[in-house]
């Protein structure tokens, strides 16, 4: 590939592929309350994916737009670049996904603008200039890098899960969600890289990356409870617990023990995500995704 004037001399292989954006649309008409069959809390778990992240992503694009002049290396611009371009993407299908289920009766929406004023309370610009503006920017910058861990290991999960194959997910969700897992993989060192780049405190990370899991694993079961609650089906199958404890046990659910299990590592002073593991499964499978070859990649 040939190189722009100006540009870094990093080759373009493996975790430095050129990361872009694809155009993808799905089609989820067709796709039912439950649409993991017999299985409502984990589909509740999966829906949280379309509730809460599309307002993180936003943000993280916007996160990553502010801190793109204070990035001057040519090759980390373009990543950066690219992963604004996929996150906005994600956000964008998810809420499909969303107008879907509040179509067929899961009322979402006063939740969704619930968590898009938080978001916006909680991680947007805040009006500062000057050293504020750039000591918030390092702040969210190590915030978003310890959240894309977490996306990263999910996404990993996702591509490898097949027992929601088995258990009969509806092929548009699926796709949704593994399209986007891969994406997560494929852009998983992007936000590491940049805050290193524009700040690199080990401490900073360190402080960012438990707070980060400490706003998650709460949002995650509370946004979980506010779903089955609202889900307005006669059925909703056996006590909830249960079918955590159940879908836990089967591998239909990641574990929730994540949250803490992958700390350590993110923590270690020597942690890279390209450490996380090859990123094989996650490019052959946006090589084969019917929404990505749709999208004409
Ligand atoms: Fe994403
Ligand atoms: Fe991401």
């Amino acid at each position: 590939m040939a190189e722009k004037a100006g540009a870094t001399r990093r080759p373009y292989r493996d975790e430095e592929h050129a990361i872009n954006a694809r155009d993808v649309h799905f089609d989820f008409h067709s796709v039912p309350m439950h649409y993991i069959p017999d299985e409502v809390l984990a589909t509740h778990i999966v829906n949280v994916m379309h509730l809460v992240l599309p307002e993180g992503e936003r943000a993280m694009a916007q996160c990553l737009a502010e801190a793109l002049p204070f990035i001057d290396d040519e090759r980390l611009r373009e990543e950066v670049q690219g992963f604004i371009g996929q996150e906005s993407m994600h956000a964008a299908s998810h809420e499909g996904a969303r107008q879907h289920l509040q179509s067929i009766g899961l009322d979402v929406d006063s939740y969704v603008s619930k968590i898009a004023w938080l978001v916006d309370r909680i991680l947007g610009g805040h009006g500062l200039t000057g050293r504020g503006r750039q000591e918030w920017l390092k702040e969210r910058l190590g915030l978003f890098a310890g959240m894309e861990h977490f996306t990263a290991v999910i996404g990993e999960w996702l591509l490898n899960a097949d027992v929601l194959e088995e258990r009969g997910m509806h092929p548009a969700m699926l796709d949704l969600v593994r399209w986007h897992g891969a994406e997560e993989v494929e852009h998983r060192s992007v936000v590491f890289d940049a805050y290193m780049h524009v700040d690199g405190s080990y401490a900073r990370r360190a402080r960012t990356a438990i707070l980060a899991t400490a706003t998650l694993l709460p949002l995650f079961i509370v946004s979980t409870a506010h779903l089955y609650r609202k889900d307005p089906s006669a059925n909703k199958g056996r006590f909830w617990g249960l079918q955590f404890v159940s879908a836990t046990k089967r591998g239909v659910i990641p574990s929730w023990t994540t949250f803490f299990t992958e700390m350590p590592r993110y923590l270690r002073p020597g942690f890279h995500p390209s450490q996380l593991g090859p990123m094989d499964k996650a490019l052959r499978y946006l090589a084969h995704s019917p929404a990505a070859r749709a999208a004409g990649h």
